[in-house]
């Protein structure tokens, strides 16, 4: 199919001698003003508009400016057509956003190398554009497609390391559903609205899986002891959170955005404090304790609570769970985080099949 051109000239012999210079080579259409034009457009879309600059209702210049500036129409190359060979007018022309101009009366040879011309920049534009939009559609797969493994592997590295004390896999699973669920709530409520921007709940649920992941240097004689852990076993256990921090640093650290890393290291160094300030590592109190934190404490709670470990049998029904983490609110916990989590209670019975 040969390219369609629009031609735009108040006279008609004018018309009639473009159309007998392009028509060979191209199909014209044809508008003897600059209204008679935009009616064509609104159900056309030429590759090339050849547009008269002085026409009685609206000068070439308006007509360039309102096409410029309708984004249905502002890829289309105009070219000026023109008796007036001013500079003055050659300047206007090109500040309109005109690719290029033609003198009138038309020289043949001229005004067909011109058009020729600018209809193949305009492909070569447009290859270029589709080939910059394939390159960054397969860059973006690729990424996602990197990110899905890594989180993968993240998952599948964290299962390892909680399969050990016993718990079934299902424990960094419905943690990270548990965080999932307050950080929309919490969203939704309208809390903490500064530090719960997109970005930040993201990386607050990707990265809820790692928070133990310092645990695969506790040795399993304290990782699955049935009783109570001696003082210097329980310092010991409570070192996990700390080698939390170095395997991450070593091993995203380098991978992930620094804002990421930082939520994961949050998480994992700190979801052990308490809101009284009286938890570890830190002792860090209240809001002390970084947002991310303080929401894993209580979905990593509930879960400890509400599944089984090789040192401990589950309490049920959701209930009787909620019942103990209410307890805890000012506590242990972050009492805002407690009400809303509580307020889920339906659907987390729904989620665990009660
Ligand atoms: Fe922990």
């Amino acid at each position: 199919m040969s390219d369609v051109i629009l031609v735009v000239d108040d006279d008609s012999a004018n018309l009639m001698l473009a159309h007998k210079i392009l028509g060979g080579i191209y199909r014209i259409a044809a508008a003897n003003s600059g209204a008679a034009a935009f009616k064509y457009l609104e159900n056309n879309r030429p590759d090339l508009i050849l547009l008269d600059v002085n026409m009685p209702q609206r000068s070439g210049i308006e007509a360039i400016e309102k096409l410029k500036t309708d984004e249905r129409y502002s890829s289309i190359p105009v070219i000026f057509l023109t008796a007036d060979k001013s500079a003055e007018t050659e300047t206007k022309c090109f500040q309109a956003g005109a690719v290029d101009f033609v003198g009138k009366p038309f020289v043949p040879e001229i005004l067909r190398s011109r058009v020729k011309r600018t209809l193949e920049l305009e492909q070569y534009h447009y290859g270029l554009e589709k080939l910059v939009r394939e390159q960054t559609r397969q860059l973006e797969e690729r990424a996602k497609r990197i990110d899905e493994i890594q989180n993968y592997v993240i998952v599948g590295m964290a299962n390892l390391i909680e399969s050990r004390d016993g718990s079934t896999g299902k424990h960094v699973k419905n943690t990270q559903i548990y965080v999932t669920m307050i950080v929309n709530e919490l969203k939704r409520l309208g809390y903490f609205s500064k530090i719960l921007e997109e970005d930040y709940m993201q990386n607050v649920c990707k990265a809820a899986p790692l928070h133990d992941i310092g645990k695969i240097k506790i040795p399993d004689s304290i990782l699955q002891k049935p009783g109570r852990l001696t003082e210097e076993e329980f310092r010991e256990m409570q070192k996990h959170t700390e080698y939390s921090v170095e395997i991450i640093k070593n091993i995203i650290g380098d991978v992930e955005d620094e804002e990421y890393v930082k939520v994961v290291s949050d998480i994992a160094l700190y979801h052990h404090e308490r809101w009284d300030g009286t938890g570890y590592p830190k002792g860090l109190a209240a809001e002390q304790i970084p947002l991310c934190a303080r929401i894993m404490a209580v979905a990593d709670v509930f879960d400890a609570l509400y599944e089984e470990r090789c040192y401990k049998s589950p309490i049920r029904p959701v209930r009787k769970v909620m019942e103990i983490l209410e307890k805890g609110k000012g506590t242990q916990f972050d009492p805002v985080i407690v009400d809303v989590f509580v307020g889920m209670e339906q659907e987390l019975k729904e989620i665990l099949g009660e």
